[in-house]
């Protein structure tokens, strides 16, 4: 059988080849939770994510390769504009109604490291995704329509996921000016915050929470991404690479969350 083609567009995992239709990945202690929730997925007939089947004879996961363009560091102008976030908003929101009421398989194993493992999880409302990185979403004619990547899905809040989403697509991670993408240089970030709120349609409660818990998240990440640091020269290495983008995001989370709240209650 032909190696298939390397698929190194994300940062974390090595090893990924494509084979005609299928994604090869390692087979990680997770993997096979992840999968019983793709499955789940499919059958409440939600189209944006990969199907999972199964393991091959080499013992790596298998998934449907999903077609389309993933844009990668520094998000293209295709990737920046408002009807981006409106498609990722509702894409999302067509993932949660999904994944409503699914009940993990007993045994249930999840991914993550200690810098993304996150603590709010002690009331879980739902899994979800939890990784909106810039290389995990499909567009397709020019706006997002498939999520891929669901290694560190687990157990969440909503309002914690879409704080996620909004991390990387408002962007909250590089809200500070030394750290925007040209892209995204002059915009309006409380206010992209907005549109992506409406199109999901977030509740006033989770309006309220939004900004102080981005500011309670950045100052986590810019910490746990520390510590971590010192359990793994993988994570060392992502920590030199971050660590005054993450000192930076930190700082600006919690000078915006006013003018993001602010920007939250008022109509569009
Ligand atoms: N199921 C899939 N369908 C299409 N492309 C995929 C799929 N899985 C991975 N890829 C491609 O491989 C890249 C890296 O895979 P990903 O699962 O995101 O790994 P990482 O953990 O390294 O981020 C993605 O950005 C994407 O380009
Ligand atoms: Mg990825």
């Amino acid at each position: 059988m032909s190696e298939g083609e390397p698929l190194t567009g994300g940062s974390d995992t090595q090893g990924i080849v494509r084979i005609g239709d299928t994604v090869r990945r390692p087979l990680r202690p997770f993997s096979l939770t992840v999968q019983a929730y793709l499955a789940h997925l499919r059958d409440a007939g939600f189209a944006g994510a990969p199907l999972p089947l199964g393991v091959d004879e080499q013992g790596r996961e298998v998934l449907s390769f999903v077609h389309g363009d993933v844009h990668g560091w520094p998000p293209p102008p295709e990737a920046a504009g408002e009807d981006v976030l409106v498609a990722l908003a509702r894409l999302i929101r067509a993932l949660h109604e999904a994944s409503a009421g699914w009940v993990p398989p007993p045994g249930a194993v999840w991914g993550g490291s200690p810098a993304n493992s996150g603590r709010v999880t002690e009331r879980p409302e739902l899994v979800s995704h939890r990784d909106y990185a810039l290389g995990n979403v499909v567009f397709r004619d020019g706006l997002p329509a498939a999520l891929i990547d669901f290694d560190l899905a687990k157990p969440t809040t909503l309002v914690y996921d879409i704080a996620n989403a909004l991390w990387f697509w408002a962007p909250l991670k590089w809200g500070d000016p030394r750290d925007r993408p040209p892209a995204l240089a002059d915009a309006d970030i409380p206010h992209r915050v907005a549109v992506f709120a409406d199109a999901y349609g977030m509740t006033a409660g989770q309006r309220a929470e939004l900004a102080p818990l981005v500011a309670g998240i950045a100052r986590r990440y810019h910490e746990d991404s520390r510590a971590s640091a010192e359990l793994n020269p993988v994570w060392r290495e992502a920590w030199e690479e971050g660590r005054h983008t993450l000192s930076r995001a930190e700082a600006w989370a919690s000078k915006m969350a006013p003018a993001i709240t602010a920007s939250l209650i008022q109509p569009t």
